[in-house]
């Protein structure tokens, strides 16, 4: 775990390097400074209004190391072919590139067999699968789904879909004013109507870290099964699906470095066996006449169509790298950036930080007093600082908080705690700009 944090002017004025040695791959070859790893990020060299790209706007999408940019073009310069479908040698080496691909995310999320690996578009895509695949299935009038207070739209809207088809009911978990579960109350919304709970393991606009396995566990008490929106998490933790006893999990590679356009989704094997298809069409099939159609055994099954063949390439070269770095340093080198970025932050007058549960992935939120969000991080465009606004398709969390919006930092493995300083700065200037 990472030791205590010295205090931010100290870290600034002692030229900080990571703090744990780092025991995998990089240490070996690398000393594993965070500039090192900015070198692998071509992005990181920009200038932006004619200074140097301050990037942080990772919750919302990541950027792409180098390895993940030559994963893509080395699969549509030499190993490109439609997969599944052709004899011939290329595209039987893209299948085993895809397949390779899809043992790779078993592995980092220590799912039992790659069959419990599907490949979709994104994060929203997996949980609409799981809306519309399992919970019509299971689902009937009557029965409940629980998601809560935090949750992005996408864990939001297909399960209204799903109220308003079936009749079900739509039970929300609260959140406290620090912006953690409140697990009392979780709890009391459990009974035996309760077909399952569907709940960020990160919150995208408050950072907090939900505490997943207790979550799980008490779903099963009850005999519901349990959907964990990872797309804020897997980038940040190490995740261990079966340790967990998740029955789905789900993320998207684009925020794990990996290319947008593909998404995975985790499901417990024999729930695979049992859900029906999402989408029909090529692939997914073992026969077909105008009569009938039988299935293919998942995961192909649920991956209907040309999959994302270029995009599972850039997503295993994505997980390699994260793995290569190793989230003993990530871990320790990102804490040490939200509690730089939060003291940072709080020197600022008039500045709440919004969410401060105790155990937070590095996202901070903030609003200003009498500064609209969007003004603030337009004008901390000007300073190359590249910050989200607004609600963050969380309106319902916003509603919860009493706000319109809020400014977001968050923090990925190659930024540093000069940027830390550059945002702090940028801020500030702001502040002054709109008080003018
Ligand atoms: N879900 C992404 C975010 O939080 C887009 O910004």
């Amino acid at each position: 775990m990472p030791k205590s944090l010295p205090h931010f002017r100290e870290l600034l004025a002692n030229d900080w390097q990571p703090r744990n040695d780092p025991s995998t791959a990089l240490r070996e070859s690398h000393t594993a400074s965070v500039e090192e790893i900015r070198s692998h990020f071509p992005i990181l060299k920009r200038q932006i209004h004619g200074k140097p790209l301050c990037f942080l706007d990772n919750g919302a999408s990541a950027q792409k190391p180098q390895a993940v940019i030559d994963a893509l073009t080395r699969c549509y310069s030499h190993e490109y072919a439609n997969i599944h479908r052709g004899v011939y040698r290329l595209s039987e080496d893209a299948t085993a590139a895809y397949e390779a691909a899809r043992q790779t995310v078993a592995d980092f999320i220590n799912a039992k067999q790659p069959q419990e690996i599907v490949f979709t578009r994104n994060a929203t895509e997996a949980i609409n699968l799981i809306a519309h695949s399992y919970g019509r299935t299971i689902c009937k009038s009557g029965d409940a789904v629980i998601i809560s207070q935090m949750e992005h739209h996408s864990n939001i809207i297909p399960w209204q879909m799903l109220r308003d088809s079936l009749g079900i009911e739509l039970r929300i978990a609260p959140i406290s004013d620090d912006g953690q579960l409140m697990m009392e109350e979780y709890r009391n919304l459990l009974d035996e109507r309760v077909q399952l709970v569907a709940i960020t393991h990160v919150s995208n606009v408050l950072g907090t870290v939900t505490p997943v396995q207790e979550i799980i566990a008490a779903a099963h008490n009850v005999g519901a099964k349990t959907m964990i929106d990872g797309s804020q998490a897997a980038v940040h933790m190490p995740v261990d699906v079966q340790a967990l006893d998740a029955d789905f999990y789900v993320f998207t590679g684009h925020k794990i470095y990996g290319p947008s356009g593909i998404g995975v989704l985790y499901a417990k094997n024999d729930l695979l066996h049992t859900m029906p298809p999402f989408l029909g069409g090529g692939d997914m099939i073992e026969s077909v006449s105008f009569e009938r159609a039988i299935w293919a055994e998942p995961p192909s099954k649920f991956e209907a169509g040309t999959p994302p063949i270029a995009e599972a390439a850039g997503l295993k070269a994505a997980l390699d790298y994260v793995s290569s770095v190793g989230f003993e340093w990530i871990i320790d080198h990102e804490k040490t950036l939200l509690e730089a970025a939060t003291e940072r932050l709080k020197m600022i007058p008039g500045l709440t930080i919004q969410g401060q549960a105790p155990h937070k992935a590095s996202v901070v939120s903030f609003t200003l007093d009498g500064a609209h969000p969007s003004d603030i991080a337009t004008l901390a465009d000007l300073d190359a600082v590249a910050i989200r606004s607004g609600h963050h398709c969380a309106e319902p969390l916003m509603t919860r908080l009493g706000l319109a919006g809020t400014v977001r930092a968050s923090f990925a493995l190659y930024n540093s705690m000069a940027e830390v300083e550059t945002l702090g700065r940028a801020i500030e200037k702001a502040q002054k700009m709109l008080r003018a």
